[in-house]
């Protein structure tokens, strides 16, 4: 990479460093109790995220990604410590706090139109000005043609548009997502990323993106909390210094590489720790006289 990237980078890092903490987690630890032990899945977690940030989470599987995003979605009470969304603790589930995760489903009796306009009706807008503002999120994410059709007769990507704009008409200060993609298949989830940074880039939202897919992670984020499991502590946190707008050809240049690598030993290190069977993992004896395979 040039020096002028680099500058560029620094540079855009240092400005979102000025921008106001919007989510501030301070020695966040929660416990989950299993029998009569008590586990520590998030160990004192210190973290500040700024307004318009787009931060992703990863880690190996069960580093406590989602436990962080159900506190942070106030669906769980944390133990200790203190999470705070501008300046004041979570306490709950809030429309501030947009969600969208893979199992989090829409409403399935519900049509299009009526599952975005659920959040402004629970806030107690009008019916009229409930759908004015669902039309208008339906037509920024491109389904105006399905706004009467109901989830099942949707396909994996456009239901998570959906999901996508029935937290956005809230104007949440952040969307949380906990691998909202995962389901997809390939294609689809790559236009799906280029549609979610699409709207990143337009809107006045801060994005915490939970992923364990670590392109995904570099090709989204500003920067990427890596966690490492027993107990969920912060390995690191790295700044993403690839300049935007992206697209998946980025994957393919030597500075996403370089990325990719340092990440794949964060995570990889830890996986075979936490799970020490995939070292030793048998040869198959052979069992076949089918020769095409020497
Ligand atoms: N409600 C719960 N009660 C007890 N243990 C839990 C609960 N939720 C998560 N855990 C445990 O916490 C750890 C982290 O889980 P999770 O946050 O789902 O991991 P990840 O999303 O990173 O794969 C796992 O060992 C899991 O079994
Ligand atoms: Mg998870």
């Amino acid at each position: 990479m040039n020096t002028t990237t680099n500058n560029g980078a620094k540079q855009y890092f240092e400005q979102i460093y000025q921008r106001p903490v919007i989510l501030e987690a301070k020695k966040l630890t929660q416990v989950f109790q299993h029998g009569k032990t008590q586990r520590t899945v998030l160990n004192q977690l210190d973290l500040k995220i700024h307004k318009r940030e787009f931060i992703c989470v990863i880690g190996p599987s069960g580093c406590g990604k989602s436990t962080f995003s159900r506190v942070v979605a106030g669906l769980d009470p944390y133990h200790s410590g203190e999470l705070l969304v501008d300046g004041q603790p979570i306490i709950g589930p809030s429309p501030e706090r947009g969600m969208v995760f893979q199992g989090y489903t829409l409403f399935p009796w519900k049509t299009v139109k009526e599952n975005v306009m659920f959040g402004p009706l629970m806030k107690g807008a009008s019916h009229a000005s409930a759908e004015a503002h669902a039309r208008e999120w339906i037509n920024i994410i491109g389904l105006e043609k399905y706004e009467n059709q109901y989830p099942h007769q949707l396909s994996g990507g456009m239901k998570q548009r959906v999901a996508i704009a029935r937290a956005l008409v809230n104007q949440p200060k952040i969307l949380l997502m906990d691998e909202p993609f995962g389901a997809l298949d390939p294609h689809t989830r790559q236009k799906m990323q280029k549609h979610l940074m699409d709207l990143w880039q337009n809107i006045d939202i801060t994005i915490i993106f939970v992923t364990h897919d670590m392109d995904e992670a570099i090709l989204l984020a500003d920067r990427i909390v890596a966690l490492k499991a027993n107990p969920g502590e912060i390995k690191e946190i790295i700044e993403v210094d690839l300049p935007r707008p992206r697209s998946a050809e980025l994957m393919l240049t030597p500075e996403f590489k370089r990325l990719r690598e340092h990440v794949d030993a964060l995570v990889h290190a830890q996986e075979e720790e936490l799970d020490p069977a995939l070292e030793e993992l048998p040869k198959i004896p052979r069992m076949t006289q089918v020769s095409t395979h020497k």
